[in-house]
């Protein structure tokens, strides 16, 4: 990793992007970038919010230019949120600004992990496995498509997962 640009972190909700990121970040003097934390300030709305006033078009536009602006900077470990990939011009400018790790976990480690949360608005319907095998489908091509490189976190704690991935950059 060329330690003047960025590290940053894509995969599906629930692989520890945020989490693991934090870790990281303090490992190696590096600032924390949340981009779904940037978004809600930016707005000053929660996500869920956003996608309740917006609809996920209106959250995706903010993701988009929050991201833009966020990539201009150096120095950070950055935590993307799940959909950060749907966007090209955003691929275009992860692959370019930074090193570009792919956390994974499979849907059905997602569903354990996220089996009590409330927060992410894709999942707020009852038929969230099949979401999430959907969301899988759709994005694990844009997932390899950015990412240099590819680390599994479904069996690992974050502190595992941190210290391994540590000693690969
Ligand atoms: C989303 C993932 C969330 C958040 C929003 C949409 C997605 O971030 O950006 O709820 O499309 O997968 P996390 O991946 O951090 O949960």
């Amino acid at each position: 990793m060329n330690p003047a640009s960025n590290l940053i972190l894509v995969g599906p909700m629930g692989a520890g992007k945020s989490c693991i990121g934090r870790r990281l970040a303090e490992r190696f003097g590096l600032r924390l970038v949340d981009a779904d934390l940037e978004i809600e300030r930016r707005t000053g709305a929660p996500i869920p919010t956003i996608f309740e006033c917006e609809g996920e078009s209106g959250f995706r536009a903010r993701e988009r230019a929050t991201l833009a602006e966020l990539l201009a900077d150096d120095g950070m470990v950055l935590a993307t949120g799940g959909g950060a990939v749907l966007d090209p011009q955003t691929r275009e400018a992860l692959r370019e600004r930074g090193f570009v790790v792919h956390l994974h976990v499979t849907p059905d480690q997602q569903l354990q992990r996220l089996a009590r949360d409330r927060s992410r608005p894709l999942l707020a319907r009852p038929d969230r496995e099949a979401v999430l095998h959907e969301l899988a489908r759709l994005r694990e091509p844009l997932y390899a498509q950015v990412a240099d490189l590819r680390f599994d976190t479904g069996c690992l704690t974050a502190a595992a997962a941190t210290e391994q991935l540590a000693r690969l950059l």
